[in-house]
């Protein structure tokens, strides 16, 4: 049998390519973005938090201005019901807390699989119907948050024809690898990173209240970028990179939610360092729990010799089920950490799946090819999570935590 070499790798990866792209195209034509998504009266009443009748009675006075769908019904997009939040003075999130910025919560856990990027996804669309506006950073070289948003990190230049095909494609300058580039780093003088700015970074998605950092595969390269880096230069800190980068539009978002990739390396602990609060997504099953155990024992490692503070950590059970393994591990991780698990878990759901296919939280679906029941409660326990994390964030801006977090920061440069 012939030893196998790079060529071969190499034709494997164009292989897989080839078919990877075949799927996207299956689910968006090549230049086609997300649309933007309607809720009915029913559930934009919902969203605000208001019965449906008394929305129905806002609209007919003139208060609340709604759209229509193409049978003439009330509807509401994502806009429209920003604006009917401001016309009822309804405030949401950081408006009641004036002084607070943006909290930067991650999505971290080392184990691949555990849920993070769906997490991510879902967490972010439940925040941003609820009125938050939330920035979603991929911070994982496999890109998967990315694509789930209708990017086309895995596109080169040269394959994008038309003008739409061009705006899908994601440049490594408009990734996070733009905070990395140090003073004498090969890439410091061109143009596209030279005064680089988390702002060149930052897309547009299809909800007006939900940007994204998006990621390609060069993101991968930063653990050789960063050891390159502190050779020539060990003061540079790098473990501030992403936190700088952040900081600099944290007065123009809620929340900053952080996708993560499945390791602890040098470049996710400069994503630690940025981050204020921490949720854990993991699986109730062995392999999960054992992983996320010693997960928190790097994470206990890294902040004893960081000094870094956390406002809050949250245990997310995914992929729950009424099955007996996941009741044991269910029972056992609310007993190891009764304070540190959220009371709401992202159970195992048809919808979750069908709708990720998709490249759709369960808030985006277009004519859902199952039982719509599956749907609603996904849709519910999605927004459970969404009003803990939010319930969690109030909290943090109340107490002036982020205050502390930041001194502590501070303290550490100077
Ligand atoms: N609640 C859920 N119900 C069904 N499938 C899920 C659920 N959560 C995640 N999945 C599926 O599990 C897989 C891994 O999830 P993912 O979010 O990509 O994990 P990670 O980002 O941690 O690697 C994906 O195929 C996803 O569709
Ligand atoms: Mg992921």
């Amino acid at each position: 049998m012939k030893t196998i070499n790079h060529k071969y790798l190499d034709q494997l990866f164009e292989a897989g390519m080839l078919i990877q792209n075949q799927l996207i195209r299956s689910t968006l034509a090549p230049d086609e973005q997300k649309q933007p998504i309607t809720l009915s009266l029913r559930e934009a009443a919902e969203a605000i938090g208001m019965s449906h009748t008394h929305l129905q009675n806002k609209i007919k006075s003139g208060a609340v201005k709604c759209s229509n769908d193409e049978t003439g019904k009330a509807c509401f997009s994502i806009a429209d019901l920003i604006e009917a939040r401001n016309a009822l003075g309804i405030e949401v999130g950081r408006s009641k807390h004036p002084g607070q910025r943006g909290i930067r919560l991650g999505i971290m856990n080392q184990k691949g699989g555990a849920g993070k990027t769906t997490s991510t996804l879902n967490t972010a669309h439940g925040l941003a119907r609820r009125g938050l506006r939330v920035l979603m950073v991929d911070a994982d070289p496999q890109y998967t948050l990315t694509i789930a948003t209708g990017m086309r990190p895995d596109l080169e230049e040269s394959d994008a024809e038309t003008e739409a095909q061009k705006e899908l494609l994601v440049e490594t300058h408009q990734t996070l690898v733009g905070a990395f580039i140090y003073e004498n780093h090969e890439l410091a003088d061109d143009p596209d990173f030279k005064d680089w700015n988390i702002r060149k970074a930052i897309r547009h998605t299809n909800w007006p209240n939900v940007d994204l950092v998006p990621a390609n595969g060069e993101l991968a390269h930063l653990e050789v970028v960063i050891a390159l880096a502190q050779r020539e230069n060990s003061e540079w800190r790098f473990d501030l990179a992403v936190r700088n980068a952040l900081a600099e539009i944290s007065d123009e978002y809620d929340v900053i939610l952080i996708d993560t990739p499945p390791n602890l390396g040098t470049f996710a602990m400069s994503l630690v360092s940025a981050c204020d609060a921490l949720v854990i997504p993991m699986q109730p099953n062995a392999y999960d729990y054992q992983s996320t155990v010693q997960y928190l024992n790097l994470l206990s490692f890294l902040t004893e010799n960081t000094g870094k503070e956390f406002a809050w950590i949250r245990m997310l059970i995914t992929r729950d089920n009424a099955g007996q393994t996941a009741t044991m591990f269910r029972g056992m991780i609310l007993a190891a950490f009764p304070d540190a698990a959220m009371e709401s878990t992202l159970k195992e759901s048809e919808a979750v799946k069908k709708e990720s296919l998709q490249l759709h939280s369960v808030f985006e679906s277009t004519g859902y090819a199952g039982n719509s029941r599956t749907l609603k409660q996904a849709q519910k326990m999605v927004d459970d999570i969404a009003l803990e994390i939010i319930d969690l964030c109030e909290r943090t801006w109340a107490s002036k935590q982020l205050d502390v977090i930041d001194r502590v920061e501070r303290s550490k440069v100077a």
